[in-house]
């Protein structure tokens, strides 16, 4: 079994990214500028857009946190969209989720430049991606076929089962993997597969994504197996400082001598989700 370390991957690739910021500013071209909207003050929203642009220093760039709380109304929002959309020292900018119940995040996510739409949740972009034109696309899913890639796991022809059909993982990994550059069989299990069990062991790679800790148990794993586990659910710890842990939805300790790669929670997907976000916002700028 080899562990799929995405730290340390997520680190070479932060270096990777401020080598080319370097260069790029030696040449007299514009920093990287990503900014990054928050509304009110949910307590893992403060924790990931902190992570946001404390990974923007580390690479060079230049970031801005634009700042509202809960009672924010839509067409504040709107307009400062509509403002961030036009500033053109700005490369990309992402709206942190979720947003407070009385703001349509649809109707945010679609008043977001394409151009500038470094989440990849525009339709626009999530279009282009089904169809394999250019396009940005979203954090998690890039970053794990990123980590694919970097470990040279052989894709084309396996079973890839994906479990979970969110709009911002499951559905985009989908269409990724079954592209041409990665060419698996791409089946999409959810809260209303039929025998998951089987089909879960019917996989030479499976991701969890389906938020749910510890879900997918030795038993549905079959010998052999590339697991990527997307889990991070905060559960209540006695061990560490703050109280609480991450854990996957993969019951690790189990599952892990089975395989022949597996990704570790914290440090598998986590870290390259969030490098991810940098490499599209160079791509951003490069773009402009
Ligand atoms: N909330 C949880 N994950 C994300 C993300 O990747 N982008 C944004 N904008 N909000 C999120």
């Amino acid at each position: 079994m080899q562990l799929i370390d995405g730290k340390s991957t997520a680190q070479a690739i932060k270096e990777e990214i401020a080598a080319e910021v370097s260069t790029l500013v030696g040449q007299g071209k514009k920093r990287p500028h990503l900014a990054a909207v928050l509304v009110g003050h949910d307590g893992g929203s403060e924790t990931y857009v902190a992570y946001k642009i404390k990974d923007c220093e580390q690479v060079g760039f230049k970031s801005s946190l634009v700042r509202y709380e809960d009672d924010v109304t839509e067409e504040e929002l709107l307009d400062r969209i509509a403002a961030l959309n036009a500033d053109s020292d700005l490369d990309g900018f992402i709206v942190q989720l979720p947003l407070p119940a009385h703001i349509s995040e649809q109707k945010i996510i679609e008043a977001i430049d394409p151009a500038k739409d470094v989440d990849g949740f525009h339709p626009v972009n999530v279009g282009k991606t089904v169809i394999g034109l250019p396009s940005f696309v979203s954090a998690t899913p890039y970053g794990i076929v990123e980590l694919i890639k970097r470990y040279s796991i052989e894709t084309s022809g396996k079973n890839c089962v994906i479990v979970g059909r969110s709009n911002i993982v499951g559905r985009p990994l989908s269409v990724l993997m079954s592209q041409k550059a990665i060419n698996a069989t791409v089946t999409v299990a959810h809260s209303r597969t039929k025998n998951l069990k089987e089909v879960c062991a019917s996989a030479d790679i499976l991701i969890a994504a389906l938020g749910f800790p510890e879900f997918i148990k030795e038993d549905m794993v079959k010998e052999g197996a590339v697991v990527i586990d997307v889990g991070t659910t905060r559960v209540e710890s006695s061990e560490t400082k703050s109280g609480f842990r991450l854990k996957g939805d993969v019951d690790f300790e189990k599952v892990a001598p089975k395989c022949s790669f597996i990704t570790p929670v914290p440090g598998g997907v986590g870290p390259m989700t969030r490098v991810s976000l940098l490499l599209n916002t160079l791509k951003a700028a490069k773009n402009r």
